[in-house]
């Protein structure tokens, strides 16, 4: 990386001399909207990271081809953009032909006669858009390129998407497909100038766009807001003139900030119904990054510029990809408004489709979470309830909070209630005068009675059927013609700020001497203290492999010190010696599954009926 005195004083006049005539071969300066100075502080960055990819591809090599297509046209791309772009160390770099013309051949070669690709998903209509996005930045690359044999590719490439037509008039399986491939016969429509395929993207685009009134897309999940959605509807709006789709992307990029944590850049996950909802640590603001960089500039927007720059500090090295962007859109290139905090000192949002609370005041940012799909709008047990899958929301974390880079990851409760795994809330309620948060549930759970005369059959077979109301477990036992008798447990939860940080009031009733079990999960390092003496019990054969540890706290407050030593958090107090409990319920446990959360575990157990005020507070 080169000096800021470098950045500041030299570069715009980097930037010009790059405009001008005597620089041939440079994709911008080719270019009529390329803007009169640009951003070489990213450029760098951009360059720096995608120089660094050209090596992982080419060491890759062997796992790029044994992998799936998408990832091989990916790999083109990742070669290609600094390939034709003069301040990369491979621009027109012959070097790496043979690889990338090596590449070529086997997308052309996996190319089905349909045009399709096959990812996992046979034939796949959505999973082909993924490389029609690289095939149609490749060839304006490569057009755009002066390199003799580079047309060559383009015209191989341009091949490749042109067959690709028909195949993205096929079908999707998830909400986000549908976008993608709207993006995708946009790319290829404006590119090879067949305007029947803008049929399909209206018929798409007429269901609606599936985005709430707070920016929140229906799978909530901000892998699939970043990487998939907000770019297909920038792909359509761009190539088939489209503007108002930029609408949803601003709104959902006023949604990230909304739930991005700004000293780590962590967008929250929890309330997914994709896979991200599995809370992996660490900024997944990268797919976001040409976004904000395209808003900034659209709206004039000095907070999503900020956001741009805060990506730019926290992951430089993830952003290589976007080399290509700007290279394909030097309008992107431009110098963006000057930062605004994007965040505010203080705020708090109750987002109701999502039953989801997020709040900052200072260093701390915390989240509290009720809408998992176990249940309706209505508070009711849905058709998901105690079901787990792809396109659910089901984690059961209800709390967490950064406070600087001491994070408590999660707050749960599992109950030693038949098997019923962690308490999930029915919803949430938020006070927007005090902040208070409320959640709860009732758990009920059958014994199954002998069933009336007129339903016995004479050889001895019953339908198979799900155990209601507790969804636990199917059997032959033709369950809902039976007459049941109900065990009841009862949570309420109250998650009230105080001067400190936070009380989570818990309330759980009904069943009597149920073993309670809290969950806290800390990120991995840091450091634990007690202000009792054996207090905070380690228990001595969890130490696991990445250095986390377990502990049990029995009594008084345990206190959690992050890697750096400056920030803290405060947890307690213990209630006593009970029971550690296990199991994440019984549509995880029969087959051996686990639902645990990287990091150190904090323990607390009681028994009900329980009244208790898990104390927090942030230092
Ligand atoms: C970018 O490339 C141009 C053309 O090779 C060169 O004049 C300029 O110094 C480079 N700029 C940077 C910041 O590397
Ligand atoms: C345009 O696309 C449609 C659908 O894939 C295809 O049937 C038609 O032949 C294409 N037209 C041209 C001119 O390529
Ligand atoms: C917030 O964190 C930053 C470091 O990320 C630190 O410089 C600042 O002092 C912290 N502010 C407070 C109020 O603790
Ligand atoms: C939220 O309020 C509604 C209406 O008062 C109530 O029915 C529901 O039980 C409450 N839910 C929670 C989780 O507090
Ligand atoms: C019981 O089994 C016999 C022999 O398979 C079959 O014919 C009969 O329909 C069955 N009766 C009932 C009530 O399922
Ligand atoms: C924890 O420390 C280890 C070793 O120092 C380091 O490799 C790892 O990245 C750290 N993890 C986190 C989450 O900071």
């Amino acid at each position: 990386m080169i000096s800021r005195h470098f950045l500041g004083v030299t570069l715009g006049a980097v930037g010009v001399t790059l405009l001008s005539a005597t620089v041939v071969g440079s994709p911008l300066s080719a270019r009529q909207d390329t803007p009169p100075v640009l951003d070489w502080a990213s450029l760098e960055i951009l360059t720096a990271a995608a120089d660094a990819q050209v090596q992982s591809v080419i060491d890759g090599k062997e796992n790029i081809f044994a992998g799936e297509p998408r990832g091989v046209a990916h790999a083109v791309r990742q070669v290609i953009a600094p390939f034709v772009w003069p301040n990369s160390t491979y621009y027109h770099d012959a070097s790496v032909l043979p690889l990338v013309d090596e590449m070529l051949a086997a997308l052309v070669r996996l190319q089905h006669d349909d045009g399709t690709y096959t990812v996992g998903n046979r034939h796949s209509p959505p999973d082909t858009g993924f490389l029609i996005d690289d095939y149609s930045m490749l060839v304006r690359l490569l057009e755009n390129d002066d390199f003799p044999s580079s047309q060559a590719r383009a015209d191989k490439i341009r091949g490749m998407l042109e067959k690709a037509g028909p195949a993205s008039l096929g079908g999707a399986h998830t909400p986000n497909h549908r976008w993608k491939l709207c993006g995708a016969l946009a790319h290829i429509s404006a590119i090879t100038g067949n305007e029947t395929l803008v049929r399909r993207v209206d018929q798409w685009l007429a269901e609606g766009i599936d985005i709430d009134a707070d920016g929140i897309y229906s799978e909530r999940s901000p892998i699939y807001y970043s990487a998939v959605t907000n770019p297909s509807l920038i792909s359509v709006a761009r190539e088939l003139n489209r503007p108002e789709l930029y609408d949803y992307v601003r709104r959902n990029l006023e949604l990230i900030i909304e739930h991005t944590e700004p000293i780590s850049g962590e967008i929250e996950t929890v309330q997914s119904r994709r896979q991200d909802q599995r809370q992996s640590p660490g900024s997944n603001l990268a797919d976001s990054y040409p976004l904000f960089r395209e808003l900034a500039l659209r709206d004039n927007s000095g907070r999503f510029a900020a956001m741009v720059r805060l990506t730019e500090k926290l992951i430089p090295a993830k952003l290589g990809d976007y080399l290509g962007t700007l290279v394909e859109r030097p309008e992107l290139a431009a110098l963006l408004p000057e930062p605004e905090n994007p965040f505010g000192n203080r705020f708090s949002k109750h987002y109701a489709t999502a039953n989801l609370v997020r709040a900052r005041k200072g260093n701390l940012t915390t989240t509290v979470f009720g809408g998992t799909d176990w249940y309706t709008a209505q508070h009711q047990q849905s058709p998901f309830f105690n079901r787990f899958g792809s396109g659910l929301s089901t984690n059961p974390t209800f709390f967490r909070a950064w406070n600087g880079d001491a994070v408590l990851e999660a707050v749960r409760m599992l109950p030693n209630f038949f098997t019923m795994g962690h308490f999930r809330s029915n919803g949430l309620n938020y006070s927007s005068t005090d902040g208070v948060t409320t959640l709860g549930n009732v758990y009920e759970v059958p014994y199954f009675l002998p069933m009336e005369p007129e339903h016995i059959n004479a050889n001895a077979t019953y339908a198979l059927s799900r155990s209601t109301p507790d969804g636990r477990f199917y059997a032959m036992l033709d369950f809902e013609n039976r007459p049941k008798t109900l065990r009841r447990l009862q949570t309420e939860v109250k998650v009230v700020p105080t001067d400190a940080g936070y009380d989570l009031e818990f309330e759980v009733s009904g069943e009597q001497d149920v073993e309670v079990m809290f969950e806290l999960t800390f990120r991995p390092n840091g450091t634990f203290s007690s202000s009792a003496e054996g207090g905070l019990k380690k228990l001595e054969d969890t130490t696991e492999a990445d250095g986390a540890e377990t502990y049990h706290l029995i009594e008084g407050t345990g206190r959690y010190t992050s890697a750096s030593g400056q920030n803290t958090i405060s947890f307690g107090p213990g209630l006593g010696d009970g029971r550690l409990l296990s199991g994440a319920g019984e549509q995880y446990s029969w087959m051996n599954g686990k639902l645990e959360l990287v990091g150190h575990q904090v323990y607390i157990t009681g028994i009900t009926p329980l009244k208790y005020t898990l104390q927090l507070g942030f230092e």
